[in-house]
């Protein structure tokens, strides 16, 4: 399938990607037992997986919202920018699971984890559907992953090249022989 000027090839399929995630509600349920965290996605890449990690948990939660971006794109910048935050958001005492669609070099969480550290919350659980373990090299855990992946691009399910392929339903990955 072609994405602008790239060849990419069907990497995990729907179903798989929905599996994951009924499982990683079950483990996020079991962790949040008698509490009322708040989720907090990271946009724009998130989108799709908040919609259904947020219905396979089985507790009340509140939702927001932050928009950060790193990626010109097929590589990281290592320059994080916040579109937009935390102003209106109250996030003392609250358990947080923030929600990653991908971890690559871990710059986006190095950079924000502060950011909500001084909020003063109760926990900050960090889930991704997505980790590139030969690129990350941060130090903090990601505690809750769906899939650990090769250093190869992916889009779809929310991910994008430069714009596009965030409507896909599988998860693909950019064709090397391109
Ligand atoms: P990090 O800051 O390098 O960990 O990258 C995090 C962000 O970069 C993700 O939230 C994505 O928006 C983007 N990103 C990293 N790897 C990929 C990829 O393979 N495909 C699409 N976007 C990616």
């Amino acid at each position: 399938m072609q994405i602008h000027d790239k060849q990419f090839k069907r990497y995990i399929d729907e179903a798989k990607i929905q599996a994951r995630i009924l499982e990683m509600g079950q483990v996020l349920t079991e962790r949040m037992k008698n509490k009322n965290p708040i989720f907090l996605s990271i946009l724009n890449g998130s989108f799709v997986l908040v919609a259904d990690l947020v219905r396979a948990c089985d507790f009340d939660a509140e939702l927001s919202f932050v928009r950060l971006s790193s990626y010109d794109k097929l590589t990281s910048t290592g320059r994080v920018k916040m579109h937009y935050g935390l102003d209106d958001v109250d996030l003392e005492n609250k358990d947080i699971i923030l929600i990653e669609d991908i971890v690559d070099t871990g710059n986006t969480l190095e950079f924000f984890l502060p950011e909500l550290q001084i909020k003063n919350p109760s926990s900050i659980t960090i889930a991704s559907l997505l980790l590139k373990p030969e690129v990350y090299q941060k130090k903090f855990p990601i505690d809750i992953v769906g899939f650990e992946i090769p250093n190869k691009f992916v889009v779809g399910y929310g991910l994008d090249y430069d714009g596009l392929g965030r409507t896909l339903r599988d998860i693909w990955q950019l064709d090397e022989k391109e």
